[in-house]
């Protein structure tokens, strides 16, 4: 699953990290860099090569908002409706995205394109309102810029 590469770099951060356990988050970092996403088949193979169980890999995967599971869609729209956001009307945007895919968080469209969810802050507070597709940011957002961005990604 890994990369030669990224396999060496986890025997030396194995050095620097007390536990198996805390090197959990850079291994699954690296594996979702490398795929996109986290399948069950990838998050199974981390436990593997950490000695972790999987039921303890998916609550951390579960858990932070940065870890995205395999989805069957083609694009996954993280709306940010964290205190920033929120207060710069991430609630307009998120209905906005809702009404048009016709999906609520959590949903897939029936053309497996889009996916939605509703995340905690990404860190990007100072350009609120924003959301993330995949690595890419999109901040500042207004309704007229959420349109073109899916218009631009038909
Ligand atoms: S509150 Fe949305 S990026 Fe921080």
């Amino acid at each position: 699953m890994l990369t030669e590469e990224n396999k060496n770099k986890v025997e030396e951060l194995r050095k620097r990290y007390p536990t198996s356990q805390a090197l959990l988050l850079p291994v699954l970092w690296m594996i979702q860099e490398q795929e996109g996403s986290l399948s069950e088949e990838s998050m199974k193979y981390a436990g593997s090569l950490l000695n972790i169980p999987y039921s303890h890999i998916l609550g951390v995967v579960t858990f932070y908002t940065m870890l995205h599971r395999k989805s069957s869609a083609r694009y996954r729209i993280d709306v940010c409706t964290n205190v920033s956001c929120m207060l710069r009307g991430s609630g307009k945007i998120l209905e906005h995205i809702e009404k048009r895919l016709g999906i609520k968080p959590g949903e897939v469209t029936s053309d497996k394109k889009w996916t939605l969810e509703e995340t905690e802050c990404l860190g990007s507070c100072g350009t609120a309102p924003m959301l993330a597709i995949g690595d890419e940011y999109y901040e500042n957002l207004t309704l007229e810029k959420v349109d073109k961005l899916l218009e631009s990604l038909q």
